[in-house]
């Protein structure tokens, strides 16, 4: 994948997205052909279990995105940029933007539509791609006051609308819709020609983004309903975990193959 294939995807293919935050996750994915790999903020969620993304920065996520390039050589890699590392000032914003490029990105993410349209520009013509991401934008969770479903009024379908026009203008190869009513995801993919991926906003966008820890099962504290758990995963390491404990318990393991005999390679 390329920002041209990307572009050159719409209306002939779906995009897959999945969030990785570690190598082997990355290694799996690449493995399993997935399109675009996303160094997600919510790190600060799935990874650090803080209650929201706000705690993410860039000293956690540039040694991720250096892992995530060391197991997935091949794949798409986007950086997400984290809250209060893009919004101080314009150099800030290019200066971190460029040290996940050296970390090994192909591409960062930005929250927001038309106030970081001239970002996005400015990123794009030094020859950094990015991404862009409207409807819920999880980084001003603090003055929406939650995670509301976006583009119930006619009001914030406008905003939506200029906002996926401005990003597309300033040059961004895709663009994230969060939980974006069905319909009005259907207009937004319509309006521009880049490709939109969808994240609880329906079947029309263009592709598909799912955080590793929901589509695994492996967060199951809370399921939204536009998760869908492809795995079982925490019923299965749980289940693995108590079998060792009570094997180291009854002294079952190791037993005679896992161990080394004298005079024995
Ligand atoms: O950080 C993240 O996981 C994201 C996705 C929800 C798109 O931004």
């Amino acid at each position: 994948m390329n920002v041209k294939k990307i572009i050159n995807s719409k209306g002939k293919k779906k995009l897959s997205m999945v969030t990785v935050y570690s190598y082997f996750q990355a290694k799996m994915a690449e493995e399993a052909g997935i399109d675009l790999l996303l160094v997600g903020d919510s790190y600060a969620n799935v990874m650090l279990g803080y209650e929201n993304t706000l705690p993410a920065s860039m000293a956690h996520l540039l040694p991720v995105v250096e892992a995530v390039r060391r197991g997935a050589r091949n794949s798409f890699v986007i950086a997400d940029m984290p809250f209060m590392s893009y919004q101080p000032s314009e150099s800030e914003a290019i200066k971190n933007a460029g040290l996940f490029i050296k970390a090994g990105a192909n591409a960062v993410k930005l929250e927001g539509g038309i106030e970081v349209a001239n970002l996005a520009k400015r990123l794009t013509d030094y020859g950094i791609p990015v991404m862009g991401h409207v409807g819920l934008t999880p980084q001003h969770v603090n003055s929406i006051g939650g995670y509301f479903v976006q583009g119930r009024s006619e009001k914030s379908v406008k905003r939506l609308v200029e906002s996926v026009n401005a990003l597309e203008d300033a040059g961004v190869f895709a663009i994230v819709l969060e939980l974006v009513i069905e319909e009005v995801a259907k207009t937004l993919t319509e309006e521009v020609k880049v490709p939109t991926i969808g994240i609880g906003s329906g079947k029309y966008c263009d592709g598909q983004v799912l955080v590793w820890h929901d589509l695994l099962g492996i967060n199951t504290e809370f399921k939204p309903t536009f998760v869908k758990h492809y795995a079982n995963l925490r019923e299965t390491i749980v289940e693995a975990l108590k079998k060792y404990n009570e094997e180291v318990k009854s002294a079952k393991f190791p037993s005679g193959e896992h161990s080394f005999k004298e005079g024995k390679e």
